[in-house]
């Protein structure tokens, strides 16, 4: 498994892309060593107070198909056109094939009563924690704030993508993004 892989809407995984995947947290599925990391990682967040939990792991391209055409759907039904329903939709879910969800390499976390994503976690203790301590357990946080016009994707402090503990280090150390950190090395 290429643990640094580059999926985004310029790189999609290949059709017959086959990740090693285990039941994870909250019945949800992740790549074995990325499922592995986080419950050691969620462990240590319960040695300090907190809980947190994994809303979202795997999701198969259909699934994510499904994700797109609601988010459209839903924004058209708030009174957006279209075109502003698919504008706004492409710019928080990755179309199929072409999320990290469809690798089990990312994982949305929350606290342990949330039941939703939200922009506001990051105000919480738990997101405190994790900024602080994910890439000690191999994850970075895969969309900073105002990151949009290198990733794709409006400010997500709930997704977090395995990189391995090596490489969570140095891409947390440099303050760059995925897409800036593989550029910069190549
Ligand atoms: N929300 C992220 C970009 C995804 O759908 O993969
Ligand atoms: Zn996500």
């Amino acid at each position: 498994m290429d643990y640094l892989i580059l999926v985004n809407k310029k790189n999609p995984i290949p059709k017959n892309f086959c990740p090693d995947l285990v039941i994870s947290d909250n019945g949800k599925m992740l790549e074995k060593s990325t499922s592995e990391s986080f419950l050691c990682m969620k462990s240590a967040a319960l040695c300090n107070g907190l809980k947190i939990k994994l809303l979202s792991g795997y999701r198969s391209p259909e699934y994510q198909e499904n994700l797109i055409k609601n988010g459209i759907i839903g924004r058209i039904s708030m009174g957006m056109t279209k075109e502003e329903a698919e504008i706004d939709t492409y710019k928080n879910i990755a179309p199929p094939y072409c999320s990290e969800h469809n690798t089990g390499l990312a994982l949305d976390i929350v606290t342990e009563e949330d039941d939703d994503v939200y922009d506001e976690f990051d105000k919480t203790m738990e997101f405190r924690w994790l900024k602080e301590n994910a890439q000690r357990y191999g994850f970075i946080l895969r969309y900073p704030q105002n990151s949009i016009e290198i990733t794709g994707y409006i400010y997500e402090p709930w997704h977090f993508r395995y990189v391995g503990k090596d490489l969570a280090r140095a891409i947390e150390g440099s303050d760059k993004t995925l897409e800036e950190y593989l550029t910069y090395c190549e």
